[in-house]
């Protein structure tokens, strides 16, 4: 077997990446790619609120919907991205949402789009993002518009909404700056650990916890720290996904050979040391090429303003060294 998802079905895994719309219509080689390799898509924006809903009583299902169709023609299962998350709100959001009617648009949002695509979801991120130590809280809680508008019952909420509308779906936490030692990380970690125990205490749908993992090459690695947070959500009864993998490169010197080879050796012992915990169960690029990356640009990029090359496939679509680093992995 070839392919990733030659692999991954082997192993009895997932394997993926976020998606656009625009490219699996009408770019060929990234259609093919997608196809090819993956047996797993989620929308890198189009599930989203803003992207979803233009007005306050508007829907534009059509993007979200062409991946839905790209995924059943190529026997692809899809993930859900996301239903509750402090970016990406349509700009109606802060002058319609208010203490009044904030509870009641969360849970009309969630029951429209859940509901739509009821049945057909392998896992939807229901919360992505609440947890922020240093906004101060005890509990950790992101000073989110949700928290504010709602208190932290909004994430309660979210998942009993989530699960009435679509009880097939996996119900996930999805969050990012939880996989290193480092103290930050560590800390979060400690956050999220904290609010997942209680949700399930709490009775709360919860099935599966998603570890963003946006890796930088240079940084220190993952270890010990996150595998025991992956044993104790197993011990929870909830799965871990790799949800939006990418390595981003922008500590490394110029040359493409010496990035591509650190770049693949952080795919390789990270997914190598999660995918050797029994409840990992899926791993997500956030995207399949380097032609398409949310990591160029001046928040994220490099320095010297060369594109990033943080994925499976370069700008040409052909595998590169994280590419053989993932399948391995599998
Ligand atoms: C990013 C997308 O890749 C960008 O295109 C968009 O402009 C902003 O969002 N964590 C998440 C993802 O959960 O939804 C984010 O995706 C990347 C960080």
């Amino acid at each position: 077997p070839r392919s990733l998802r030659a692999h991954a079905a082997a192993a009895g895994l997932l394997v993926g990446c976020a998606v656009n719309p625009r490219g699996l219509d009408g770019e060929p080689a990234y259609s093919q790619t997608v196809a090819d390799q993956m047996n797993l898509l989620v929308a890198e924006n189009a599930m989203k609120w803003g992207p979803l809903r233009p007005t306050i009583d508007t829907f534009d299902f059509r993007p979200a919907d062409d991946i839905m169709d790209f995924a059943a023609r190529h026997n692809q299962q899809v993930r859900g991205h996301n239903l509750c998350w402090h970016e990406e709100l349509p700009t109606w959001f802060a002058s319609e949402v208010n203490k009044g009617n904030a509870k009641e648009i969360l849970i009309q949002h969630i029951q429209t789009v859940a509901g739509r695509y009821a049945g057909r979801i392998q896992s939807w991120d229901v919360v992505n993002e609440a947890i922020l130590p240093k906004d101060g809280r005890p509990d950790g809680l992101r000073k989110s518009p949700w928290l504010e508008l709602l208190g932290p019952d909004y994430i309660d909420i979210a998942f009993h909404t989530a699960r009435m509308a679509d009880p097939h779906a996996m119900l996930t936490y999805n969050d990012y700056g939880i996989e290193k030692d480092t103290p930050e990380d560590t800390i979060k970690r400690g956050d999220v650990l904290m609010l997942i125990r209680r949700m399930k205490a709490r009775g709360v749908p919860l099935d599966a916890v998603g570890i963003q993992s946006h890796l930088t090459a240079g940084d220190p690695m993952p270890g010990a720290g996150l595998r025991a947070f992956v044993r104790e959500c197993g011990r929870l009864g909830l799965q871990v996904f790799v949800t939006e993998m990418d390595v981003n490169d922008k500590k490394l010197p110029a040359a493409v050979e010496e990035r591509d080879q650190a770049v693949a050796k952080v795919y390789q012992d990270y997914l190598t040391m999660m995918l050797a915990e029994p409840n990992v169960t899926a791993v997500l690029t956030w995207g399949v090429t380097d032609k398409y990356t949310w990591l160029d640009g001046p928040k994220f990029g490099r320095a010297d303003g060369r594109p990033e090359r943080p994925l499976p496939f370069d700008s040409d679509y052909q595998p590169t060294p994280a590419f053989f680093a993932e399948r391995a992995a599998l």
